[in-house]
């Protein structure tokens, strides 16, 4: 029987997990690797406090998601591929170590957040003409 989301070690374990999976991905590794070049000790922790304010009610998370998604579709336009990878692992991700309600509403948020993300950028690069998939490299 596995359990619920339910601790911030809980969520620390969620995130490390979801991002080995994700840099390992054909459709999001190089967008972390090689375009974002994400620095790990920075991000990690950005995640730890979105993902427990999202899902503990926890304060401490102060960004803006989209704004950072925007920021990044700058470098790479965000596709459907993309959104659907980043989708399958993060449910794949929940599925192997929890379940319950507070798992559940991970699932529901995350796939509601990447709609409504994917939903505004492939708006965004449709009227601005962006060549979905290509770097660019203005
Ligand atoms: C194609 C899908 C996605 C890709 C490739 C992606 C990639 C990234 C990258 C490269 C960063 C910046 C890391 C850095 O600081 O250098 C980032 C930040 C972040 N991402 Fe995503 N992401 C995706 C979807 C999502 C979704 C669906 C969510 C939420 C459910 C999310 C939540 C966040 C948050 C909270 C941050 C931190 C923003 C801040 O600085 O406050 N991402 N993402």
């Amino acid at each position: 029987m596995k359990k619920d989301i339910k601790s911030i070690d809980d969520i620390q374990l969620l995130v490390d997990t979801f991002y080995d999976n994700a840099v390992k991905d054909p459709q999001l590794g190089h967008i972390f690797n090689d375009v974002a070049k994400v620095n790990w000790q920075h991000h990690l922790p950005i995640m730890y406090k979105f993902w427990a304010s999202t899902l503990l009610g926890e304060v401490g998370y102060t960004g803006n998601p989209m704004d950072a998604h925007f920021r990044l579709n700058e470098k790479i336009s965000l596709n459907h591929e993309a959104f659907n990878s980043w989708k399958n692992i993060f449910i794949a991700t929940v599925d192997q170590f929890f379940e319950g309600p507070i798992a559940n509403e991970a699932k529901k948020k995350a796939v509601s957040i990447a709609d409504l993300m994917f939903y505004k950028i492939h708006n965004y690069n449709q009227s601005a003409g962006v060549n979905i998939g290509k770097v660019r490299r203005d």
